[in-house]
């Protein structure tokens, strides 16, 4: 059950769909409220064994508990524990404990949240304004919450089934020649791939919707090209508009007052990749649908998927932060004695980028209201999804494209999926990925995935491997990296052979990793699920951070650690243990319920079938274009009869309903013997 609460006189977000929650009467319930000075402070009072899940994007465990967080849209590559504030805003957490609650703070401006940081037992949510909306769902369990919210806030985007390939990306791809390069290693390797990342510098001079002649002399022709290798191209597109006499995107945001304003009217100015920009005012429909058009340009030329960049919005600089430094610089006493000066001093130049102060300056006209950016803060980007999504369904409506964007809050997951931003090549990066997963899940994102094998810093072969062996599971799998960085690709490693048959391993399963995500999203399901969803009476299963359960039939339990050759796993219930070598080459061991120790190489996948569970493997393949769904091998733990049901339609359309979509794999008994079934395909039987 749902209730509203109305406080004061909230923004419209967009974040929910449901029309018909009932506003909350009287008191509210669980929760305590104390007003200050014209905000509101909700306090809930924890047991000790409560989990509190959420949060989506955000920093520490699985349990939320024990950390301070701040819902504040924030451009930081520099993700170390402290931190506060990722890339997205997702304000969304569910107590797990004696009674399981959600609450969801619908509110644009920073929001934070101090779960037990202050006090051990204490819950308390700070929205930064008194106008917000509170929507508080009971629930059966942290599951049935999850579920009551995701249905609430409407059905998430779902990518086309391409997207579900393996993907390459490096910010310095220069221009054709290095991209026919990437593709031709990984071709010549074996390595699979579906994709390559045009980044920052197809751009002519950074510039939305240019393609540099120079470099791309021909782009339609070269995006056929790619197509023909079975590789799409999916180019980057950011928050600011560059200001340039001639430019028509420029011309025509100034001509028609398309971007956001200073307090005197004028265009707020910003400094980032092309030099100063202007930033298109999301928040107004006439401007969602004007920058929204344009994707038509590289759509028109072949492309099929975006990723929308830098719109919290990212800043590296302003006018005015420059000048404030300048003076401060200027007035600037050698002599005062005080430290606290020297680090102020410092700091005025270290925290240039994406100030505060910045974003309290300039202003949005959400639709005839004037509203200041930095109460619809966590919008921005949410707002840039909206817009290239509404665009895809005028452009192209029968068709699916893949989008994702960096900056996101709860809505936004209806028209895109996310990436988590910049994060480094660190292992403790490859374990917050690793818990990040359902938390995003429970919020909406549903088409998401980190940067793997980390954006900044070096990477190292194994950190790549052991990150590629989770990444096979994620939606979105994209190998990235920043320019300046070792090269990351598989074949920049030396011998290769270990990245083909862990990436083989994830085209084999494809068929049942998109089967399980398109059933999770439409019915608003979780494809990445903590241990205690599925076994809720299990007080151990509870407290495990590092399982994760991938759709209906697997567990897995990745290796995160540096010169690891396996790991501590618990079992719920038996399991059969499953380690891949490459997509054929397996090895099998029935383990009972509890704590093992299993062996798993760095170049080896784990995974776990479930009881009674099938998992359908095809042929791996170069690309998804390739794989051939004819034939499947049904790995089962059974001892007596079950079924999987597999999700499989045409990949990129919105054809969802048809009953033909749904392939029934079952494992029968016949007179104490166990066979596999499938009326649709040819089925080969691997029993354990
Ligand atoms: C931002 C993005 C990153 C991209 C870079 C250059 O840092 O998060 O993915 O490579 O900008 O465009």
């Amino acid at each position: 059950m749902i209730k509203r609460y109305i406080y004061g006189n909230p923004i419209p977000t967009n974040a929910v769909a449901a029309t018909d929650i009932e506003n909350g009467e009287g008191e509210l319930q669980y929760f305590s409220e104390i007003e200050m000075g014209g905000k509101i402070i909700l306090s809930y009072a924890m047991n000790d064994d409560d989990i509190v899940y959420g949060l989506g994007e955000a920093n520490r465990g699985l349990n939320k508990r024990g950390g301070l967080y701040s819902s504040y849209c924030t451009d930081d590559p520099n993700q170390t524990e402290e931190k506060q504030s990722f890339y997205g805003a997702h304000n969304f957490l569910v107590i797990s404990g004696m009674i399981s609650v959600g609450v969801f703070i619908d509110c644009p401006g920073e929001v934070t949240f101090d779960i037990g940081y202050t006090s051990p037992n204490m819950l308390n949510i700070k929205p930064g304004t008194g106008d917000f909306v509170l929507y508080l769902i009971e629930g059966k369990s942290a599951y049935d919450v999850v579920r009551q919210f995701r249905a609430m806030i409407g059905r998430s985007y779902i990518a086309p089934r391409w997207a579900f390939g393996f993907q390459q990306s490096r910010w310095s791809y220069m221009d054709e020649d290095e991209i026919r390069e990437v593709v031709r290693r990984h071709r010549e390797k074996g390595i699979p791939l579906d994709a390559v990342y045009l980044d920052i510098d197809y751009m002519d001079g950074y510039k939305d919707f240019t393609v540099s002649d120079e470099r791309f002399p021909d782009f339609p022709a070269f995006v056929q090209e790619m197509r023909s290798q079975g590789v799409r191209l999916v180019p980057i597109i950011d928050a600011g508009v560059k200001i340039e006499e001639g430019y028509d995107i420029y011309e025509e945001g100034r001509q028609h007052g398309l971007f956001c304003k200073r307090s005197d009217g004028s265009d707020f100015v910003a400094g980032v990749w092309p030099g100063k920009t202007h930033f298109p005012d999301f928040m107004n429909s006439n401007a969602r649908a004007w920058f929204g058009s344009k994707y038509k340009v590289l759509i028109d030329a072949g492309i099929e998927g975006f990723w929308n960049d830098m719109n919290e919005p990212a800043m590296f600089y302003t006018e005015e932060g420059i000048e404030e430094a300048k003076q401060y610089i200027a007035d600037f006493d050698f002599d005062c004695g005080d430290p606290g000066k020297y680090f102020e001093l410092a700091g005025k130049l270290t925290h240039m980028s994406n100030r505060k102060k910045d974003y309290e300056s300039f202003y949005h006209n959400m639709d005839g209201t004037v509203v200041c950016h930095d109460q619809v803060h966590n919008l921005y980007g949410a707002y840039m999804t909206r817009a290239a999504g509404e665009a895809f369904a005028q452009i192209v409506p029968d068709k699916r494209m893949l989008l994702f964007s960096r900056a996101s809050y709860i809505g936004s997951h209806r028209y895109g999926g996310i990436w988590t931003g910049d994060n480094q090549s660190w292992w403790s990066h490859l374990l917050m990925n690793i818990k990040m997963m359902p938390s995003l899940n429970m919020c909406g994102y549903m088409y998401s995935g980190a940067d793997l094998g980390g954006f900044g810093s070096n990477c190292t072969r194994d950190l790549l491997l052991r990150w590629l062996e989770f990444g096979i599971f994620t939606p979105l799998m994209r190998d990235h990296s920043a320019q300046g960085t070792r090269r990351q690709e598989c074949y920049a490693f030396g011998e290769t052979e270990d990245f083909k048959n862990i990436i083989s391993v994830r085209y084999s399963l494809l068929p049942y990793l998109y089967s399980e995500y398109m059933k999770a999203c439409l019915s608003g399901d979780m494809l990445f699920k903590p241990l205690e969803f599925e076994y809720p009476s299990d007080n151990f299963a509870r407290t495990v951070e590092d399982q994760l359960l991938v759709g209906d039939s697997i567990m897995i339990a990745p290796v995160y650690e540096q010169n690891a050759v396996g790991r501590y796993v618990y079992l719920p219930e038996d399991m059969l243990y499953v380690v891949f070598r490459s997509s054929s080459l397996r090895r099998y061991q029935v383990m009972s319920r509890g704590l093992h120790f299993i062996p798993a190489a760095v170049n080896e996948v784990p995974m776990f079938i479930r009881k009674n569970k099938i998992l359908p493997l095809c042929r791996t393949a170069q690309c998804t274009d390739q794989i051939d769904t004819s034939m499947f091998e049904l790995i089962a733990f059974a001892d007596s009869a079950c079924e999987y049901r597999m999700y499989e339609d045409d990949g990129i359309s919105y054809n969802f309903t048809s009953p033909e979509n749904y392939v029934p794999f079952r494992i029968v008994e016949n007179e104490g013997v166990l066979t596999a079934d499938s009326s649709k395909k040819i089925v080969k039987l691997t029993l354990y």
